[in-house]
């Protein structure tokens, strides 16, 4: 399936299942506190944050991102991007974990025809309710139902006060052949065995400044899959840089150096072409090179050299 195709399927479904489609906001969003949108949540904010009362409960978007938390893992993982789209499924104290995990996994298996056998699905250790859903009610064994902490399976605050809450990620097992050997660390494991594809987060409480959790009275969902990673699987590629989407600019990058690149350069190829679509799409959005905010990420490419 071709990503654009992905795209439009995505928000068809859930335009269908009584989301407002909401175009993608700019990468540089309205927000002091924010450098850049790094998710599809951010223009929802004041939603989240009880700021602002929408006249919808529902909500779903294409939005475009750009990130530079992974700058230095990029070209070198198979996934990593400072630019990358999140398409996203979102309730304003509408449906909870049961009904965005029933929506996640009929529109990965349903929809996308993607095989329940490959896959997997991540819970915050302490949230037997999000693990019972996927065991009962998507019906996932329970082997394949990974508990884990804090730094894999909580998302937010953002900032040091504000809504946050436990998550669940689906991931795609691409089979145990491209596991990094004995000791492969499963779901937590950089290698090349499991994708993490798509995050949903459950937003019940707010975190007070100082420390200390309550429960916000409208519970939310906020949800984020990687377009270019669910491509991939789709697709069969390698990597995310094997997807319909990259092919023209990885053909513009071998052009200009007169042939195919292989090896250990293919890692600075995809490192260009990612960074080149980062540029356009913040040039696009009135972001010009300088020395502060948004025109200036610092970044050390010491780790790598140039074979
Ligand atoms: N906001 C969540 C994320 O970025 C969906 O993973």
């Amino acid at each position: 399936m071709k990503t654009a195709e992905l795209r439009r399927q995505f928000i068809g479904f859930f335009a269908e299942k009584g989301h407002k489609v909401v175009e993608s906001s700019s990468l540089v969003p309205h927000d002091p506190t924010l450098l850049f949108t790094a998710a599809g949540m951010v223009q929802f904010k004041d939603i989240f944050w009880g700021r602002v009362k929408p006249d919808f409960k529902r909500a779903t978007s294409y939005q475009k991102c750009f990130r530079t938390t992974d700058i230095e893992n990029v070209g070198k993982t198979a996934y990593h991007h400072t630019f990358f789209e999140m398409l996203g499924n979102f309730s304003f104290g509408d449906y909870f974990k049961e009904g965005a995990i029933e929506l996640a996994w009929e529109f990965v298996t349903g929809e996308l025809g993607i095989p329940p056998e490959r896959l997997w699905a991540s819970v915050y250790e302490e949230d037997d309710e999000a693990y019972s859903i996927w065991r009962d009610i998507a019906g996932l064994p329970p082997e394949r139902i990974v508990r884990l902490g804090k730094g894999h399976n909580w998302w937010g605050p953002v900032g040091d006060s504000g809504p946050c809450g436990p998550d669940s990620e689906l991931h795609y097992d691409t089979g145990e052949k491209n596991a990094c050997g004995p000791d492969c660390k499963g779901l937590t494991c950089d290698c090349d065995r499991f994708t993490e594809f798509w995050n949903l987060v459950f937003m019940q409480y707010e975190a007070k400044k100082g420390g200390g959790l309550t429960l916000l009275n409208a519970k939310n969902i906020d949800t984020g899959m990687g377009l270019e990673r669910m491509a991939a699987i789709l697709q069969g590629a390698r990597t995310n840089f094997d997807i319909d989407l990259f092919e023209p600019i990885i053909d513009a990058i071998s052009a200009a150096v007169n042939g195919e690149i292989s090896g250990e350069r293919i890692a600075f190829r995809n490192m260009i072409a990612d960074h080149i679509r980062g540029a356009v799409f913040l040039l696009a959005d009135g972001v010009i090179p300088g020395n502060e905010r948004q025109g200036y990420v610092p970044v050390s490419y010491t780790h790598l050299t140039l074979p």
